[in-house]
């Protein structure tokens, strides 16, 4: 186990149920899950299989278990699995943790084509804490429109001063984010990328600036990336070494890894574009020389 980053923000490159024993009871303030989902995901040359669907519960409840162990009396835990296994961790966390949300992270997928069943568009995410009369929800930061109201200018004729509808409301429990495709900005080359978009509801709803966030499965490092950038602090934890390289570079914690230099793996449009502006640069050039030689 290695650990790199400063006092605000630490990745740890290891295994989460061991770097998370290493971490202090009830000393977080949010933690965000993703593990591996058992469907067959190859993370970087890691197959996302375990021999059975028991196994890979028996692991999913030692790291829910210490997950519970390291947030704080007043922290939340968001968790997120396939959708088959969600009502295993509902039952099993409902035991240990208030579950306050069954969220549904719905996506349009161009890439879901099933013909003969209904296609997932959609992944689950539980909203927990330890106590449900003191937690963490800052509502005014995640507002939402609120359609009715904004849009149609409505009035509540209930009310004893009838009153405008409200023009923003808390969201609701389906959130509409696209999954991050190959064009995004955010694009990292990992199979199962999060959105910036829903790290950020996220962080900004269940933590406060100086907060500790924790992510035990971090893949590309968007939830600590997320938290840096809402001046949070964090601590995430991933096993393969090309996946903390992405996350050195994104939270600029190092400039280069066992001697290799951290860069942004360049998509093939972005070649073309490289390759076509260094041709318009040369034509220019040349171009240019051959008309100043003329005069
Ligand atoms: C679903 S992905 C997380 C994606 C992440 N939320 C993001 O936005 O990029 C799960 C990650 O857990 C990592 N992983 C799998 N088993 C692990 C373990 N035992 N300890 C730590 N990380 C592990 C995988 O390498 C993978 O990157």
């Amino acid at each position: 186990m290695e650990i790199f980053g400063n006092d605000r923000h630490k990745i740890i490159h290891g295994e989460a149920l061991q770097a998370l024993t290493t971490l202090a009871n009830n000393s977080v303030d949010l933690i965000f899950a993703d593990p591996p989902y058992n469907i067959g995901k190859n993370f970087n040359g890691h197959k996302d299989r375990w021999a059975t669907e028991e196994d890979y519960l028996e692991w999913c409840y030692k790291w829910l278990d210490l997950c519970v162990q390291k947030l704080k009396s007043n922290g939340s835990f968001y968790v997120m699995t396939a959708t088959q296994f969600m009502p295993f961790f509902d039952i099993y966390l409902r035991k240990r943790l208030n579950i306050l949300s069954r969220l549904v992270w719905y996506y349009d997928s161009s890439g879901v084509q099933a013909k003969k069943y209904y296609g997932s568009m959609y992944e689950p995410i539980l909203f927990c804490v330890k106590d449900k009369d003191k937690y963490t929800f800052n509502t005014e930061d995640i507002l939402v429109e609120a359609k009715t109201g904004a849009k149609r200018k409505l009035i509540d004729y209930r009310k004893t001063i009838p009153t405008v509808y409200n023009s923003e409301k808390v969201p609701g429990n389906v959130w509409e984010y696209a999954r991050v495709r190959y064009r995004m900005d955010e694009y990292e080359n990992h199979p199962t990328q999060k959105p910036i978009a829903l790290l950020e509801r996220i962080i900004k709803a269940s933590s406060n600036v100086g907060d500790l966030v924790v992510d035990p499965f971090s893949g590309t490092f968007t939830t600590c990336f997320v938290a840096k950038e809402l001046g949070r602090n964090s601590i995430g934890i991933e096993l393969q070494d090309e996946y903390v390289k992405i996350g050195l570079r994104r939270l600029q914690l190092a400039k280069e890894f066992k001697g290799e230099k951290l860069q942004k793996e360049i998509r093939t449009f972005e070649t073309v574009k490289l390759a076509t502006a260094n041709n318009l640069k040369l034509f220019e050039e040349t171009h240019g020389k051959y008309i100043h030689n003329k005069h």
